[in-house]
């Protein structure tokens, strides 16, 4: 059913149409005129909520990321009184995109999360379609309310869109927390225009320090978001006063304080609310796979994908699809 909610979204949101397919039988989708949208083929709707069309009807395993950027709805979105725009700096390095790659194409952010990429790359003069499985989406297009971005709560999986349609997919922290990352990744190659580019940047194999948040999180990501989040708000200062604290112990401070770290990590940021994002996202979520680059060449190579780089941050791959005729 149509509702009454009106749509956040962007000038963006009109011309989508055309490359909006239903998820579930691939037909095209015709709107609602309420923000949402219905396929008359399988007669599903996907209705407009909180200024959003959702394409799924529940946040599955990703919940508490919906939790994380509805608490942390700023943190990370650049702004112009930034001196450094880390947002920015951090698309540069996970990317390896430059402005011209993206000005006047049309761009698809996979995991949009609460929109701080692609708010670099509407800056940049690219036109952004956001997709995330929870309720982030939601705060992504409240964000950008304004630029030429439009968000949809949709899963890589099925996602509500028509093959060969973007120049450029980027996908940035995202793959690795979903079932089967190498599945998610090759899924993305429908969606690419021959000749587009795909950029994804996933968590590193080679990092062993993970290995002990990761014992941690067998545990930590059964919590309640809420739940963990409050206990976070304890250890984490905890922690990391402990860490700094025996750090000025001469002779034996330091590596105590690494001994610390490596048995309880938290993150180490001089923000202490980004320092509280950051050590919930490594504590919260259902799955984080870890990879290399022999993994996801082999898996570009499967594609088809030409003109491989590499980041500057590991484990960023960014392949173009081949053009028609070559
Ligand atoms: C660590 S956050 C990264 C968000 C954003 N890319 C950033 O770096 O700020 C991971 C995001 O992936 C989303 N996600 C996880 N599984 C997904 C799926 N199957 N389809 C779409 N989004 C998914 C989560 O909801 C979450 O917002």
């Amino acid at each position: 059913m149509p509702t009454a909610e009106p749509p956040v979204q962007s000038p963006l949101f009109a011309d989508l149409l055309a490359i909006l397919r239903c998820p579930s039988c691939g037909s095209k989708l015709e709107s609602d005129r309420a923000g949402g949208f219905f396929c008359s083929a399988c007669k599903r709707a996907y209705p407009n909520a909180q200024g959003i069309a959702r394409f799924v009807d529940a946040q599955h395993y990703a919940a508490s990321f919906g939790f994380q950027w509805q608490r942390y709805q700023k943190t990370q979105l650049d702004s112009d009184k930034d001196e450094v725009r880390e947002s920015e700096r951090n698309f540069l390095m996970k990317t390896a995109l430059r402005p011209e790659d993206l000005k006047g194409k049309l761009v698809l952010d996979v995991g949009c999360g609460m929109g701080r990429f692609a708010e670099v790359a509407t800056r940049w003069g690219a036109r952004v379609v956001g997709i995330d499985l929870s309720a982030a989406a939601e705060v992504a297009a409240r964000n950008l309310a304004g630029r030429d971005f439009v968000a949809f709560q949709a899963d890589v999986f099925a996602m509500p869109l028509a093959p060969e349609s973007f120049d450029v997919i980027y996908s940035i922290g995202v793959l690795h927390h979903t079932p089967d990352c190498e599945a998610a990744v090759k899924a993305l190659d429908k969606y690419l225009k021959p000749g587009g580019l795909l950029v994804v940047w996933l968590y590193s194999g080679y990092n062993k320090w993970y290995r002990f948040s990761d014992f941690w999180r067998r545990y930590t990501h059964k919590m309640k978001p809420e739940t963990l989040h409050r206990i976070l708000k304890v250890a984490v200062p905890f922690f990391y006063n402990l860490q700094q604290g025996l750090k000025r112990v001469p002779l034996v401070g330091r590596p105590a304080a690494g001994i610390v770290h490596h048995l309880f990590p938290v993150n180490r940021q001089k923000d202490p609310e980004a320092r509280m994002l950051d050590t919930f996202d490594w504590y919260s979520p259902k799955y984080q796979s870890k990879h290399t680059y022999e993994q996801v060449f082999k898996w570009y190579q499967a594609m088809g994908m030409e003109d491989m780089r590499v980041g500057e941050i590991s484990i960023a791959v960014r392949g173009r699809k081949p053009a028609r005729g070559n």
